[in-house]
């Protein structure tokens, strides 16, 4: 992978510090230094599993020239012959797709006139009024679905493969298929099956890579492709985070320095809280995105050698500057449990000057020929300073700029940081087994019985307390 000079994203940590934000909440250098042999057996266990068991996203950025290759092909492709690009997907199947393409793509895409690829739509819920509002505004003609599923199984995912291929039979009749690529897993699932048997365009997700670590798989590369975006780039940005990601001090790489710190904030401070708080539009979604990674992956109740624990801080999002309007007043009075992450862009793509005018009132016309970036970034930094100087802790990751890059960085930044957490937490942080019962009892209650665990599911159903009247109102 050739060596780029893309700035590299930086995390400042000065807000989670004692000697910065007083001894009261702020994490003392004693405790990071006492953490240090745990953080280095952290990187160390990562660094030797790299590849193997569910570690198989760790090489991404470098195995994968020859499906970029097909992803690139497959890209072009659509590009030519299609309006509208739909992946149907949920979780770790579209968050990806949603976070990088907002980040890197035009804010209002779908509303261009002169777009670089086609309209672009993830859709990934069931709520049968979206699913309609989709169908009244593409035309099914001209429009190319992803099917996303790692475990080619999801009742969501396969429930809009139904309605949408039976709809492309109706209205593209024979050729239908090709209205269709499918992401899947090579081997387990339904989808790798239908695909073959339809002949669907398909591409697989790697093994060793989980759902909410795909993104930079064709799960997430090929919907990128297709809207323009560099996926060499955002490879080449995920591999030098992975160069920083080599040592094993937590002073030198970065990712394991926010584990450390977190797992400070949760285990010392109660800090049970963190909120990923971007101050930028572009980067909202990437929030959602590291949401589902830190709360899937570290939730867990029980350890590795299976003792029972309750574990897993509870990642939230906040949008700077709207949510000061919103949020940050709990932040600042509310209760000690909480480190605030800001994502900081030092370089906006525009920039926007305020115009003069009203200048009879001073604290409006001030704000005349400052511009945009000078306001958020004052924003910023006001609110920094307000938790500062409330005792909170928070910690700014810094983008210099958003192009692919850096969201490779990014991306992969809060990977390997989740991958840490786990091992400081000694928790299994890429299974998922507290999804399952919700998904039983979905199935029981639509009166599934292929397997003894729905019905068993079914009857625990019934048998539970009858639900008290005067409890609803
Ligand atoms: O991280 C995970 O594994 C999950 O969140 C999955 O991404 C999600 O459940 C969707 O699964 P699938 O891709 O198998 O449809």
């Amino acid at each position: 992978m050739k060596k780029s000079n893309t700035p590299q994203i930086q995390l400042d940590v000065n807000h989670m510090m004692s000697d910065i934000i007083g001894f009261q909440y702020g994490i003392d250098d004693a405790e990071v230094d006492q953490l240090s042999g745990a953080a280095q057996a952290a990187q160390q266990a990562v660094d030797k599993k790299r590849g193997t068991g569910w570690l198989g996203w760790t090489e991404l950025p470098y195995n994968q020239a020859e499906i970029v290759n097909q992803i690139e092909e497959a890209a072009a492709y659509v590009r030519e012959n299609f309006d509208t690009f739909v992946v149907l997907g949920i979780g770790g199947s579209a968050l990806g797709p949603i976070a990088v393409q907002n980040a890197l793509n035009h804010l209002r895409w779908n509303e261009l006139e002169h777009r670089n690829g086609p309209k672009f739509y993830v859709e990934d819920n069931i709520d049968p009024d979206r699913m309609a509002s989709l169908l009244d505004v593409i035309d099914l003609k001209r429009t190319c679905f992803n099917v996303i599923t790692k475990s080619g199984k999801t009742a969501e995912t396969m429930s809009q493969y139904l309605i949408i291929s039976d709809l492309l039979k109706k209205a593209v009749g024979d050729g239908w298929q090709k209205h269709i690529i499918a992401t899947t897993d090579m081997e387990n699932g339904n989808l790798i099956k239908i695909g073959r048997q339809e002949g669907f365009r398909m591409f697989v997700i790697p093994d060793g890579v989980g759902g909410r670590f795909s993104e930079l798989t064709p799960v997430g590369l090929l919907p990128a492709a297709v809207c323009g975006i560099d996926i060499r780039a955002m490879l080449e940005g995920a591999a030098a985070m992975d160069e920083r990601c080599k040592s094993d001090d937590i002073w030198e790489n970065p990712a394991l320095l926010e584990a450390a710190l977190q797992y400070l904030a949760t285990e010392s401070r109660h800090a049970n809280v963190q909120v990923v708080m971007p101050y930028a539009d572009s980067l909202k979604y990437m929030a959602d995105w590291f949401c589902q990674l830190w709360a899937e992956s570290l939730g867990k109740n029980k350890t590795r050698k299976g003792m029972a624990v309750n574990l897993g801080q509870t990642p939230t999002k906040a949008l700077g500057v709207t949510d000061q309007h919103s949020q940050l007043q709990l932040y600042t009075e509310g209760p000690f449990d909480k480190v605030v992450t800001f994502i900081k862009v030092e370089n906006f793509r525009s920039e926007i000057e305020i115009a003069h005018g009203c200048e009879e009132f001073v604290d409006v016309a001030f704000l005349g020929g400052k511009t945009l970036n000078q306001l958020i970034d004052a924003e910023q930094q006001g609110t920094e300073f307000a938790l500062y100087q409330a005792g909170r802790m928070n910690q700014t990751i810094i983008m210099p700029v958003v192009n692919a890059h850096t969201v490779g960085q990014l991306l992969f930044f809060f990977e390997m940081a989740t991958a840490y957490m786990g091992e400081l937490l000694d928790i299994d942080a890429f299974n998922q087994p507290g999804v399952e019962n919700s998904k039983i009892a979905s199935f029981a209650l639509l009166g599934y019985t292929a397997d003894p665990k729905y019905t068993d599911k079914a009857k625990e159903m019934r048998d539970r307390p009858e639900l008290v009247k005067r409890y609803i109102l």
